[in-house]
């Protein structure tokens, strides 16, 4: 017997429209090919920004978009973006040690965010840049007077100052940020973060990179928190990193479009433990700050598997299937859970990168299931969570189990619920009781995204094979009742009314 039971009531925090982020790193074909093509690409664009990408991620209501990386983020020197293109120097990116060109940068990459609607969050360079060099771009950006800085800009055609309200201290100081302890980077994030002056009202979130990947349990962030807290003056973090993948980069015996039901379960069980890893994180932030001041800032997060077999290993592009589908929903569900700490999260990455929302080839673009599933959650964005009690069976893989449904609700401020779940069962169907407490229901209806196999994913020569259709699924029994038949391998939306 599987039942859910929603409550209705006041006393449930938002669930930040920022969890919604997404990540656009100077990677592979992320940014040139998938997002920059230039002002004299054949490919519709608007002033060199591809315009069929700009429409797609409009519908899914971007709420920020994290650049330039990233690893790239702590190898990225901004001067080299800016200026007439045909002047920038051509740098070697880390990634793939292909030739970069610099023409997309600071004024393309806020000419992005603008046509997106979204705001920019930067990463700044602490592993081979300059507090100098972070200071003058803050600057840049955000000062109003006279200054060298805020002329430059305006000379490189910008009059007024932009809002930059997200700022990252660096990039996986831990790994390819620079490989310091958390007590050394806790050093620098001190003295990094003194000069990220407010100019004009721009209120800057200053975020601390985390410590440890997916395998992390706190401790690193535990020991930068400790060294940041004993200072003669208090040091202001607004936000700390945690990156979470699924990641399966070197397992070549996983693809992202072949694989049985053991590896249906795996991944999902890997995505699954996210759950523990900001709990772990969450943990450590309430002992330091228990007014949960503090935003978790889940800012890389998705699938990762062996590039797709004839592409540069290094520029990791992959396939999405209705599996990655499941991730994504399961995912932001867990966010939700979370989310009177977890204020913001990071989907890596927007185009032709892991788990992408967008692959394109040529002029041709297409949506992955991953793109989707944001699309059918995007009424959760801002909403009040209501809180829910889920019964249900487990689905068990060997010594293992996961509830054998995830689900999430919440109500937006005209008063409609919005309840998306998922069923991870690969083969089998199961139905839901749900009751509503102090709330009630007159009308339903529905999306489903699922496909007639688990590793069911869209190609250019197939674009559609897995996209929302309407759900008939969903009954209402009566005003606080509804009876739920959830097809296995399916993501379902609700709007109750
Ligand atoms: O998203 C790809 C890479 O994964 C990022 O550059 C890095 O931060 C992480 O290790």
């Amino acid at each position: 017997m599987n039942r859910i039971t929603i409550r209705g009531g006041t006393d449930q925090p938002t669930i930040n429209r920022h969890i919604y982020g997404h990540f656009a790193e100077h990677l592979g074909r992320c940014i040139y090919d998938g997002i920059w093509v230039g002002e004299d690409s054949p490919i519709p664009n608007t002033r060199g920004i591809r315009n069929d990408v700009v429409a797609a991620l409009r519908r899914i209501r971007v709420p920020n978009l994290r650049w330039p990386g990233g690893c790239f983020a702590d190898d990225y020197h901004w001067k080299d973006g800016i200026g007439p293109k045909a002047q920038r120097p051509r740098t070697i990116n880390m990634w793939g040690k292909v030739v970069e060109n610099n023409h997309f940068g600071t004024h393309e990459f806020l000419d992005l965010c603008d046509q997106l609607g979204c705001e920019p969050y930067i990463c700044g360079n602490v592993g081979s840049g300059t507090v100098q060099e972070m200071e003058q771009w803050i600057e840049y950006l955000t000062a109003d007077g006279d200054s060298t800085m805020a002329n430059l800009r305006r000379q490189n055609g910008r009059d007024a100052p932009w809002k930059i309200p997200f700022w990252g201290v660096g990039n996986e100081n831990w790994g390819c940020g620079g490989h310091m302890t958390p007590e050394y980077y806790a050093d620098l994030y001190c003295q990094y973060q003194t000069y990220l002056r407010e100019y004009g009202g721009n209120r800057l979130m200053k975020i601390a990179g985390g410590y440890g990947g997916s395998d992390n349990d706190g401790s690193g962030l535990d020991a930068f928190m400790r060294h940041i807290t004993n200072r003669r003056h208090r040091v202001r973090t607004d936000g700390v990193s945690l990156h979470y993948y699924v990641y399966l980069r070197h397992a070549q015996e996983h693809s992202a479009t072949e694989f049985g039901e053991a590896e249906w379960f795996t991944v999902l069980n890997m995505a699954a433990q996210i759950e523990q890893a900001i709990a772990q994180h969450a943990a450590v932030l309430d002992r330091y700050d228990p007014e949960k001041r503090i935003w978790l800032i889940v800012d890389e997060w998705g699938t990762w598997y062996p590039a797709e077999p004839g592409t540069h290993p290094d520029f990791l592009y992959q396939q999405n299937s209705l599996r990655d589908a499941v991730v994504a929903a399961l995912t932001l569900h867990l966010f939700h859970a979370a989310c009177d700490r977890v204020r913001m999260a990071n989907i890596a990455q927007t185009v032709n990168v892991l788990q992408a929302m967008i692959l394109t080839q040529g002029e041709q673009m297409i949506l992955t299931p991953t793109y989707h599933v944001f699309d059918m959650f995007k009424g959760h964005q801002d909403a009040t969570r209501l809180a829910f009690d889920l019964e249900c069976e487990a689905y068990t893989s060997g010594d293992k189990s996961l509830p054998a449904i995830s689900a999430s609700a919440s109500q937006n401020a005209e008063g409609t619920i919005l309840l998306t779940l998922c069923n991870l069962y690969p083969s089998q169907d199961v139905t839901l009781d749900c009751e509503l407490r102090d709330l009630a229901v007159s009308g339903v209806t529905g999306s489903i995204l699922t496909a007639d196999e688990i590793t069911a994913h869209n190609t250019f020569d197939q674009p559609d094979r897995v996209q929302p259709v309407p759900f008939t699924g969903a009954a209402i029994v009566d005003q606080q009742r509804l009876h739920i038949e959830l097809p296995a391998k399916s993501v379902v939306a609700l709007t109750l009314t």
